[in-house]
């Protein structure tokens, strides 16, 4: 039984800690956060004691631990939980600052210590399959992947403040779809992005809609769209267009049902977010990490593709600023 300690009690702590609870093979043992009562509500939740970040980290009884706190915060967590002989798992992205995540990977690289990077997306069964299918050569050669991810609404302003801007923040996880899918780091991206959704978002310094390019060294392409707001809910498709066919995976509705009548036909809406879309996700995401932790395998999300996935994100930044595009390998 794999003893977890979870820090960060907030919206995908929350969610983390239905996961672990509903896993065999581990046990959520304890839960902290700097804000007490987010830490208190969900221990009592779950039935797990409260501690310090310190105490959870130092804990001989606890196996894993689980970083679910602000962005601002993995890299330290990480090295000191590494430091402590603890297997980690912790969420996207690495760090706000990409030479700190750099840090952080040359510090930890020769612990051994297993650390997993908590790119979900990877384990949705529907992308998952995309993936394999390309890589068996399902649709030929791929040549063109668009993806689109359009969040419901925007989140609150004080965590847009701290979550290092869109592409950093949200983008990330497409960045990295698409390295997992392609297999590779472009040679280039290409961004633009406006704030057209909360003009508090463009006060931030911000944007919340956004398009990047990103060229690879064979000539493919791949395509992200992003938006903080859909007012029709979480919309989550991608496309992979290969030399002899075409994968898609489309929206997950609330319900199969579809109404036909001679005003038209009705579907419903796609789930509303993150949470209902990818709960299966996060909790096959959290069976890979137990099970690597027990089997000693590899991490099936390393902390190299956690910095990977920033690299692009950092090129898509400055690509956004500038108008130009940003090769990897001047990032
Ligand atoms: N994989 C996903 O689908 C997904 C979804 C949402 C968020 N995230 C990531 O998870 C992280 C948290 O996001 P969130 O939406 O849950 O934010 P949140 O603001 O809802 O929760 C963060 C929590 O961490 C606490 N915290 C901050 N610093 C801390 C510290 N030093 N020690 C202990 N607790 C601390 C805060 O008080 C808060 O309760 C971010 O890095 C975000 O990018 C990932």
């Amino acid at each position: 039984m794999l003893k977890v300690g979870l820090l960060g009690a907030g919206r995908i702590g929350a969610v983390h800690a239905v996961a672990i609870k509903a896993h065999a093979q581990c046990e959520l043992v304890a839960v902290s956060d700097v804000f007490s009562a987010n830490a208190e509500k969900l221990a009592a939740e779950h039935g797990c004691r409260v501690l310090t970040n310190e105490q959870i980290i130092t804990d001989p009884d606890i196996g894993a631990v689980l970083i679910a706190t602000s962005t601002d915060t993995h890299s330290d967590l990480i090295e000191a939980a590494v430091s402590a002989g603890k297997a980690v798992f912790c969420e996207k992205p690495v760090d706000l600052s990409l030479a700190r995540a750099r840090a952080c990977l040359a510090a930890t690289k020769s612990s051994g210590q297993p650390i997993m990077i908590g790119f979900n997306r990877r384990f949705d069964p529907s992308f998952a399959a995309v993936k394999a299918a390309a890589d068996a050569g399902e649709i030929g050669k791929p040549e063109l992947l668009s993806i689109t991810s359009f969040d419901p609404a925007p989140p609150p302003i004080d965590y847009v403040k701290v979550s290092g801007g869109l592409f950093r923040d949200m983008m990330i996880h497409d960045l990295d779809m698409a390295n997992f899918i392609m297999g590779e780091n472009p040679e280039s991206i290409t961004a633009i992005g406006t704030s057209l959704v909360d003009p508090d978002i463009g006060k931030a310094g911000d944007v919340d809609t956004a398009v990047a390019t990103l060229q690879y060294r064979d000539g493919k392409i791949a395509v992200i769209k992003n938006s903080r707001r859909a007012s029709y809910g979480y919309d989550q498709r991608l496309e992979l267009l290969g030399s002899k066919g075409h994968l898609q995976v489309q929206n997950v509705p609330e319900t199969t049902m579809v109404k036909s009548t001679v005003d038209g036909v009705v579907s419903a809406k796609p789930t509303y977010f993150f949470l209902e879309r990818y709960m299966p996700a996060y909790k096959i995401e959290l069976d890979a990490f137990v099970n690597a932790v027990a089997s000693k395998t590899d991490m099936p999300v390393t902390l190299e593709e956690g910095v990977a996935a920033l690299e692009l994100a950092e090129a898509a930044t400055q690509s956004a600023k500038t108008g130009l595009p940003v090769k990897l390998s001047d990032i």
